[in-house]
């Protein structure tokens, strides 16, 4: 028996004795682009996050690489919308013009991309819609034409998070083909059918016009699926795999780091940002104090990198 309390009494042997550190290293912050010069949309349910031209973001990006910021996902909301994700891989198409103009200016910058086609598809579906259902296999093709041109555009990694059957195999093959052998393979490996995703789709507009995503998105009742798709996505050639949401899933990610060798990605959705902000709005809680929190408990629980909205305003806080 002892007395735990010895190593509490200061704040010195109490950081000489943290088990968990986080730092700016550990953080990705998520961008989304549109069209246009000096665009600034805010999302009203993502108090301080806004959809912004590439001018803009290039602004923002400046401030966050400043105070230690190194890694962004980024988004893209299209003008125009139609049934093949036609702008999801157009060569001009707006995150593939973003890319570009990030990479010019800030070569350092790591650009990972998110890769589906809910954004793009007028129906707001993550793949190919055929008498109601998404066609697997036929989306497998758009997702790698929409990989290999976020990748020939500069992308460093692209994160497929369709959650179709075999597309990190098919991404793969496609980016191999096409010469990017360097350009990694983040997949959201463990995505759950989940309703943190609300605030997101109203900053994506991407919400399914019918339906829901369950036949493709995993039921959230089920952890030993989480394995088995992960499992499989390191199988298929993915660098890196994802879980996502985080804090309400730190059993997944816990599970994830014991039974896997490859780096494990906690994305902390959007729902997750939109319920601290406001109830610090309300001023229930202490904004920043719960945000370090939770994303402690995330490295914690396992993850060795974690995309959250916060990012750009934790960074230089501490580390
Ligand atoms: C696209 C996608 C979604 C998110 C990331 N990529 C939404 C969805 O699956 O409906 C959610 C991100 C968030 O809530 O922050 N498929």
């Amino acid at each position: 028996m002892n007395r735990f309390r010895r190593l509490r009494t200061s704040p010195t042997i109490r950081r000489l004795v943290r088990e968990t550190i986080l730092t700016a290293d550990d953080l990705i912050q998520p961008y989304f682009i549109v069209e246009g010069k000096n665009k600034k949309q805010a999302i009203a349910s993502m108090p301080g996050i806004e959809r912004l031209s590439t001018d803009l973001l290039l602004k923002g990006l400046e401030k966050f690489i400043k105070s230690g910021g190194q890694a962004g996902l980024f988004f893209g909301i299209p003008t125009e919308k139609d049934d093949q994700a036609s702008q999801a891989y157009a060569g001009n198409g707006v995150v593939q013009k973003g890319i570009k103009s990030i990479k010019r200016n800030f070569p350092e910058f790591l650009v990972i991309t998110d890769v589906c086609l809910c954004s793009y598809m007028k129906h707001g579906h993550c793949g190919v819609m055929e008498q109601g259902h998404v066609h697997n296999d036929k989306t497998l093709e758009l997702l790698t034409k929409t990989a290999v041109s976020h990748a020939q555009a500069g992308a460093d990694m692209v994160a497929p998070s369709d959650m179709m059957d075999f597309r990190v195999k098919a991404i793969r093959e496609g980016l191999d083909q096409a010469g990017l052998i360097n350009t990694s393979i983040l997949s959201y490996a463990v995505k759950y059918a989940s309703s943190f995703y609300g605030p997101f789709r109203d900053a994506a507009d991407s919400a399914p016009q019918f339906g829901d995503r369950k036949s493709y998105q995993m039921d959230y009742a089920n952890q030993r699926e989480a394995l088995k798709e992960a499992q499989q996505d390191v199988v298929e050639g993915a660098d890196m795999v994802m879980v996502k949401p985080a804090l309400a899933y730190l059993d997944i990610i816990s599970l994830l780091r014991q039974k896997l060798s490859v780096p494990v990605v906690a994305y902390s959705v959007s729902g997750e940002y939109s319920m601290i902000k406001a109830a610090a709005q309300k001023g229930w809680i202490n904004e920043q104090e719960v945000v370090w929190e939770s994303l402690v408990a995330m490295k914690r629980a396992g993850a060795d990198m974690i995309i959250t909205y916060h990012a750009k305003d934790v960074v230089g806080i501490r580390s």
